[in-house]
């Protein structure tokens, strides 16, 4: 069946989404939009794209299509996809879902009331060790699941393009930007367990400095209003928990640490998808013995495009959404129990968590005045 492809945001992020859809037979990217038109000319000419926007609404509305990629800044995850859920059309958005639960709520509830898929970016759930042992974990591999630790550290890494570090447009820091991928990578493989209290802490402690580099390129310093560093403890309602930590900038020995570890009465396992230790370990025990075993020989596969290719196969009813908007939600409160457990400075029930009243849009920002002083802590 051919399908009908349009991009919503046509920077970065959007050209993986176009060489996966273009490695699929039958599938047509027939246009793009970006407030930016020129980008979106750019993208048009790149990938040989016949139509060019700069109006998504003005897309949907003129154009005939399957399915969407939201590839905008996270500020705007929300509203084109619901505008995409409403036209009648199925959505692939970006992470993180949204910048708040609140956002992410009105997704989830839009993608049931219109019966149109909805699935996130979350493409380390499509990293072949990363499937097998989740496969394994499913099987019993680690028997009852307890614990997780999840890691998403940078030791220089503050992006320096777009508007990652300005609250308004990125929700916040590390936390939302790359903590979300590991958070949701943990929970999928913890057996994705209802979150029921968040305790958390955030931290700017570089970002602002007018001294400090990034080895990320370059931003404006006066700007940065966001996190650099957070941690966080969830409490889930089968007695699990889990502790993790994000940093676009940390005094860490490793330019990067993304490792996940997941125990078990039964078995641990610690992943690492990226640098020269990627992989999976397995940890156990029989009888005196202490077991690792180290899964090797995976295909070398990229996360982007096979996340696309399985996209590609949910459209045309061959596959079922892996990624689900449910379990994005459960990210997305998260995320929010740790930054509003941090302006508080006490433990967040997720019910707590609602849908903020109309004039409180961003539930989790914290007053210009007390991110200031933040700042000043050093
Ligand atoms: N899955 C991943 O690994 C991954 C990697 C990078 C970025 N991302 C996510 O993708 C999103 C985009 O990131 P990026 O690095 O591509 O950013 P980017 O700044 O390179 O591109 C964003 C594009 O969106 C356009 N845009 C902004 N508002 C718009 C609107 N209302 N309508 C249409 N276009 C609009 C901008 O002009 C820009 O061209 C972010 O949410 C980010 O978190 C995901």
């Amino acid at each position: 069946m051919g399908l009908r492809i349009g991009i919503i945001g046509c920077g970065g992020i959007a050209g993986e989404h176009a060489r996966g859809y273009l490695s699929c037979p039958g599938v047509e990217i027939v246009a793009c939009a970006d407030i930016a038109i020129e980008r979106a000319q750019r993208f048009a000419a790149e990938y040989n794209v016949p139509r060019v926007y700069n109006d998504y609404r003005t897309m949907l509305a003129h154009e005939k299509l399957d399915a969407v990629s939201v590839c905008t800044p996270n500020y705007a995850h929300c509203e084109p996809t619901i505008a995409a859920l409403e036209a009648g059309i199925h959505v692939l958005c970006e992470k993180p879902m949204a910048i708040n639960v609140a956002e992410a709520e009105r997704m989830v509830e839009a993608a049931q009331r219109t019966k149109k898929m909805l699935t996130i970016g979350h493409h380390f759930r499509f990293m072949p060790f990363i499937r097998f042992i989740k496969r394994r974990i499913d099987e019993g591999l680690l028997g009852d699941i307890y614990f997780g630790r999840s890691h998403a550290l940078r030791r220089r890494g503050i992006p320096g393009w777009g508007e990652f570090h300005i609250r308004d447009k990125s929700g916040g820091g590390p936390l939302i930007d790359i903590g979300v991928h590991a958070l949701d990578c943990i929970l999928w493989l913890m057996g994705s367990p209802q979150p029921v209290t968040v305790s958390g802490k955030t931290y700017t402690m570089f970002g602002n400095r007018v001294t400090f580099f990034s080895a990320w390129g370059d931003y404006k310093r006066d700007e940065f209003d966001v996190e650099d560093f957070a941690a966080g403890f969830v409490r889930f309602s089968n007695g699990a928990t889990l502790v993790l930590a994000a940093s676009w900038a940390a005094h860490i020995e490793e330019q990067e640490d993304f490792s996940q570890l997941v125990l078990g009465d039964r078995g641990g396992v610690m992943l690492r998808p990226f640098g020269p230790s990627a992989g999976v370990r397995i940890q156990s025990s029989r009888e005196e013995a202490l077991l690792d075993v180290l899964p090797s020989g995976f295909p070398e596969k990229h996360p982007h495009q096979e996340e696309i290719r399985h996209w590609v196969a949910c459209l045309r009813g061959e596959a079922e959404v892996l990624v689900k908007p449910e379990e994005c939600l459960n990210v997305q409160r998260i995320i929010d129990g740790i930054y509003r457990s941090s302006e508080l400075g006490r433990e967040i029930r997720v019910e707590e968590l609602a849908p903020p009243r109309k004039e409180e849009e961003h539930p989790h920002r914290p007053p210009r005045q007390k991110a200031r002083s933040s700042r000043r802590r050093r």
